[in-house]
This record gives structure tokens, C-alpha cells and sequence, in this order.
């Protein structure tokens, strides 16, 4: 007894040397350079509570446990071999689902050991095997629709019917008065299934109406909901590294997703209950009269060598393109003919947080020329050229000057205010708004058309030759 008690303090003492180097592996992550050992540090933690976890005397068949992690270990390597950067959205749907949904599991299988043995535990405990099942199932399904959106196996429009909100908010009075009912009067197993549908499918009901260009917020707000599940999980196992890890996945997944809608200047009550994009009119579609001018590569390319500071903004098309490397040849071209070249990068530039730091980071893009949004805004007017690579609606004007514009105060890149501007992206298409981009009309606003790879291939070898 005395030994296992030893081996107990011993665990626990190994979890909150884990709890720090999650600690200190966010803090790293925090900066493109540190990043990586970031990264290291909080694998590092995870993988010696997981040792912790092994060497627990109440493990009851390692045979079963290392099938399993041959099986997830198998599947993690190729996944982050193979994703594609812009399929990174759906595989943290993923991620986050599985997340949530082995949560709901540990809680179910807690439940179980309790009802059976008959084994009194406190109410605290209940609550969190309940609030577990529900958390983890809503994660469950939740990104599993998020997946299907984001994957175009499913509408990527909001899905909506008559009274949606008000039948969300009836499934969770239910939902509350099943846990009231099993933690305050009797573990009965029918209202526990009823339980276990019931948070199923509020998970599908409350994903459906939102969006596809909303579903990156959806994600980090799953992801948050899936460390919330993780951390009951940890309250009803009476594990200490999953109650702290669930905390900190649940804190950092919150705190995205409100710099996400702070971004996009939206409410989160709105990105969840506002089924943004959803198609509400079937009035007449304004024709677009005006015309954009374009321009070659040769033209553009005599604009950027004669310039004395560029700036390039890098959206979305960038990483459908994977230009960055020919950004960077670019970029350095220019810098050896005396030019000063910025990076101005919006926080919801591309699909997911980071997106185009990270593009850039691959490509060995000093750090110290990418500027966020508040740092270089004020520059553009003092910039000969900003080169858009891509990016569409983060440069969009009418989200700073027009109040009826769907994405009116969202900050944008003031581009428009540089003394050229080029465009480089393969039609007038729309981005992920689906607006019009005013920015295309303006007078000093050059089009260069073309897959954003090819078009800078073209301006390098142009640049070259001059
Ligand atoms: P978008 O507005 O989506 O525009 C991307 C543009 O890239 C498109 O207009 C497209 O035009 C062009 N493009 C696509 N493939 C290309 C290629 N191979 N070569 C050249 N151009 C190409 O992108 P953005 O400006 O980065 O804005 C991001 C949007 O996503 C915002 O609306 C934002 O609110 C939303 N969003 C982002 C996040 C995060 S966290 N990043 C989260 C939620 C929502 P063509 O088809 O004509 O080429």
C-alpha cells in the first residue's frame, strides 16, 4: 500500500513537471522563432504524463494500450506527412473531435464503473462524468459536420430552418435537466443514453447553421470545448495532467477564437447563432459595369525595381498557390536592387490563425520584415508599391467605408492607400466573403492575372533581365 501511495506521489509529481513544460511550450509558441521548441517542449511534457500514466499501478492491460498507440501513432505520422497546408482546417476538426469524443468515452466508461460496483462517489464527480458526456459528444459531431464543410463532402452554406435557435435552446434545457436528474436524484441508465443522443445531436444542430467562411472560428471554439471535455474527464479520473492540459487547451482555444472574431469584427453570439452567408434574398444580382485594369509581368516588374519600398500582403491564394518560395526569390531580388521590402500580415489572412506566417516561415522569410496589421497600416501611404498575393477580402475597402457592406469594420490592410498597387490572383472572382473587392477599380490598382506561382516566377525572371 505504502509503495503504491509512493508511486502515487511520485505520478503526481511527474504531471506538474508536464504542466510546466506545457507552460512554457505556449509561451515559445508564441513566436515564429521559438515556435518549434515550443512545439518540443509541450510534446515533451505530453509524452512523459503519457510514461507517468503507464506506470500507474491501475492500468490493467498494456497489451491493448500499445495496439492503440501503434494504431494512432501510424496514422498521426502520415496525416502531418501528407495534409496539405490548406487541408490543415479539417484536420484539426478532426483532431478536436477525436479529442472531444474520447473524453465522452472516459466519461461513459466512468459512469459505467460507477453504476455497476455501486461505488458512492461525490456529487462534484457525477457532475463532471455528465458535463464530460456532454462537452465530449457535442465536440464529437460538432467537428465531424465541421469536417464534412470544410472537406465539401456537405453545403458549406449555413443549414437553417424555422425556430433553429429555439429548438438548440430546448434540447439544452432537456440536456440540463437530465444531468440535474442523474447528479441530484438517481443514476438511471435510460435518461444516461437519453443524455449521450440528446448531446450528439445538439453537436450537429448547433454547426449546421454556421457558415463555411465562419468555420475556422467554430474549429478554435470546438477545439476550446474539447479541452473543457478533456479537463471533466480529468476531474472524474481524479488525473491531474488532464485536468490541467483540458484547462489550458480550453483557455487557449477561447482566447483564439475571440481574436478571431475580433478580427473579423463579429460577435461570437454571431458567428453562432447569425448563420452569416446564408442566402436570404432572391432579389435581382447587381451587375458589376466597372473594369479593372490589368497589367503584364514585364510592366510590373519595371514598377517594383524602380520602387524605393514594396510591400507585399500574402492571402489565402498564396497558400492555394504555394508561391512563397518564388515570394521570397523575389524579395530578395528587389532588396539587392536597394529596395525596401515589408511583409504586412492580417491576423485572418488565408483559412486558420498563422496561416500565412507559417507559408512564410517555410520559405525562411526573415521574421523581422513581417508586420502585423496595427504595425504597418499606417506605412502603405508612404509605400510606392503593395504587391496583393492572393488576398482578397483583407484588403477589401468597403469593410472600412462602407456601413452597408457585409464586412463593414472588419480592420483591413489599407493597401488602396499605396502609391501602386498590383493584384496578383487568376480572376475577379470573389473571396471568401463572396463580395465584390472595390479595391480591383481603383486608379492606381494594376491586375495581374494568373495562378500567384506563375505570375511571380514571371516577375522574378522580368526582374532579373532589368
Ligand atoms: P480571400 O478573401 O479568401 O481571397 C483569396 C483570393 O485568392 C481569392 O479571391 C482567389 O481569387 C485568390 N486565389 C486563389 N487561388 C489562387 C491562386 N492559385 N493564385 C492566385 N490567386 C489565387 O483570402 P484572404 O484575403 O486571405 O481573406 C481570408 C478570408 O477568410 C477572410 O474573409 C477571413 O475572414 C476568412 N477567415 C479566415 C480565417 C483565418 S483564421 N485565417 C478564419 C475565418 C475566416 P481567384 O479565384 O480569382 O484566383
Amino acid at each position: 500500500m505504502e509503495l503504491f501511495e509512493g508511486i502515487n506521489l511520485y505520478i503526481q509529481y511527474v504531471y506538474l513537471a508536464s504542466a510546466v513544460l506545457f507552460i512554457f511550450g505556449i509561451k515559445l509558441l508564441g513566436s515564429p522563432a521559438t515556435a518549434r521548441r515550443g512545439n518540443f517542449l509541450a510534446a515533451l511534457g505530453m509524452f512523459i504524463a503519457i510514461v507517468a500514466t503507464l506506470v500507474n499501478e491501475e492500468v490493467l492491460n498494456y497489451e491493448m494500450i500499445a495496439i492503440g498507440i501503434a494504431i494512432g501513432a501510424v496514422i498521426g505520422a502520415v496525416l502531418a506527412r501528407t495534409i496539405k497546408m490548406t487541408a490543415m482546417p479539417q484536420m484539426v476538426a478532426i483532431f478536436n473531435g477525436v479529442g472531444g469524443g474520447a473524453s465522452a468515452v472516459i466519461a461513459v466508461s466512468e459512469f459505467a464503473r460507477i453504476s455497476d460496483g455501486d461505488i458512492s462517489v461525490e456529487g462534484y464527480i457525477k457532475l463532471t462524468i455528465m458535463l464530460g458526456v456532454l462537452i465530449g459528444f457535442v465536440t464529437l459531431t460538432g467537428s465531424l459536420i465541421a469536417f464534412a464543410k470544410l472537406q465539401d463532402l456537405m453545403t458549406t452554406r449555413p443549414v437553417t430552418y424555422p425556430l433553429q435557435n429555439i429548438v438548440s435552446g430546448l434540447m439544452f434545457l432537456a440536456i440540463l435537466g437530465m444531468i440535474v436528474y442523474l447528479v441530484g436524484f438517481e443514476f438511471n441508465i435510460y435518461v444516461f443514453y437519453a443524455l449521450v443522443a440528446l448531446s450528439l445531436i445538439l453537436g450537429i444542430q448547433l454547426v449546421i447553421p454556421i457558415g463555411g467562411a465562419d468555420m475556422p472560428v467554430v474549429i478554435s471554439l470546438l477545439n476550446s470545448y474539447s479541452g473543457v471535455a478533456a479537463a471533466a474527464a480529468g476531474f472524474a479520473l481524479g488525473n491531474l495532467a488532464l485536468i490541467v492540459s483540458g484547462a489550458l487547451v480550453g483557455a487557449a482555444g477561447l482566447i483564439l477564437t475571440n481574436i478571431m472574431t475580433k478580427a473579423m469584427n463579429r460577435s461570437l453570439a454571431n458567428v453562432v447563432f447569425g448563420a452569416f452567408g446564408a442566402v436570404t434574398s432572391s432579389g435581382p444580382v447587381a451587375v458589376e459595369t466597372r473594369t479593372a485594369r490589368s497589367v503584364g509581368a514585364e510592366d510590373a516588374a519595371v514598377m517594383l525595381a524602380y520602387a524605393r519600398s514594396v510591400i507585399f500582403v500574402p492571402g489565402y491564394g498564396l497558400a492555394v498557390a504555394q508561391a512563397q518560395h518564388q515570394v521570397r526569390e523575389l524579395a530578395d531580388l528587389l532588396e539587392g536592387k536597394g529596395v525596401r521590402v515589408k511583409y504586412a500580415i492580417h491576423p485572418v489572412a488565408g483559412r486558420m490563425p498563422g496561416h500565412m506566417n507559417v507559408l512564410l516561415a517555410e520559405a525562411n522569410v526573415p521574421y523581422d520584415e513581417l508586420y502585423d496589421l496595427d504595425e504597418i497600416n499606417d506605412d502603405f501611404r508612404n509605400t510606392d508599391v503593395a504587391v496583393v498575393i492572393g488576398a482578397n477580402d483583407v484588403t477589401n475597402p468597403a469593410a472600412r467605408d462602407q456601413p452597408d457592406s457585409p464586412v463593414y469594420g472588419m480592420p483591413i490592410l489599407n493597401v488602396d492607400q499605396a502609391q501602386h498597387v498590383i493584384v496578383l490572383k487568376r480572376s475577379m472572382s470573389p473571396g471568401f466573403a463572396g463580395i465584390d473587392n472595390d479595391l480591383f477599380f481603383k486608379d492606381n490598382t494594376r491586375m495581374l492575372f494568373g495562378d500567384a506561382r506563375r505570375s511571380v516566377t514571371s516577375l522574378v525572371s522580368e526582374v532579373k533581365g532589368l
